[in-house]
């Protein structure tokens, strides 16, 4: 069972919302959830492009919610300014671009809270020497670039291992995974560790998303 001192949130991706309306789909899941995670793609460290700063500028004074910017494009740095002006509440990096402590400093002196990601086939070791700096470590469950993948169960291993190392420390570190979490795969990442669980098609293309998200969070963390 989870401890009681984890956080239990469930983060829709808008990346699976209809985009012609936003602030509609996002109102709709609002009371179901406790952020909304952001994809942002540029085509080029994925092979995918989605939505940029001026979306979170749009969203920002439509919703209340904590807006969760995953970052998955090759020059982070290039951006961080526009986010945290948007008015990103986090900005997630990926580590696989290397040294990702420049930016860090560049987000905490903006105000923004710090995330840290891992790809599917990165090992732990290399996000163990930043968990001290961090606010939130994301494992990514899928491969990055689109929503609608199956879950890569064999992250969860990973996950576990974090979850061992952030309760022994007792670091203020929360973990979330993303990439194909549905009610079914929800429970073994709330197992494994997670505190934050992102959800895209699972939330958005169901008829009733708010429902759909209340689904996932009872799977993970009972009723
Ligand atoms: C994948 C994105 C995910 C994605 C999740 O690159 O980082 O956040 O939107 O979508 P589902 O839940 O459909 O796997
Ligand atoms: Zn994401």
């Amino acid at each position: 069972m989870a401890s009681p001192s984890r956080s239990r949130k469930i983060a829709p991706s808008i990346l699976a919302a209809d985009f012609a309306h936003l602030a509609d789909e996002v109102a709709k899941v609002t009371p179901e959830c406790d952020l909304l995670h952001v994809d942002v793609m540029d085509g080029h460290f994925v092979p995918n492009i989605s939505i940029g700063p001026a979306v979170v500028t749009s969203l920002r004074p439509v919703t209340d919610l904590y807006l969760d910017c995953h970052l998955m494009i090759e020059n982070p740095g290039d951006f961080l300014d526009q986010f945290a002006k948007a008015g990103a509440d986090s900005c997630t990096v990926h580590v696989e671009l290397g040294d990702p402590r420049p930016l860090f400093d560049r987000m905490r002196a903006h105000g923004m809270r710090v995330g840290l990601v891992l790809n599917p086939e990165t090992p732990l070791d290399a996000v163990v020497p930043y968990l001290t700096e961090i606010d939130i470590l994301l494992f990514m469950s899928v491969h990055p670039g689109f929503g609608g993948q199956a879950f890569l169960p064999e992250v969860l291993d990973k996950l576990r291992a974090a979850r061992a190392i952030v309760d022994e420390q007792s670091l203020p570190v929360e973990l979330e995974i993303d990439g194909g979490i549905n009610h079914e795969t929800a429970p073994p990442a709330a197992e494994a560790g997670a505190d934050i669980l992102v959800a895209g098609s699972a939330v958005f293309g169901a008829p009733d998303s708010a429902a759909a998200a209340r689904a996932i969070s009872d799977a993970a963390w009972g009723a």
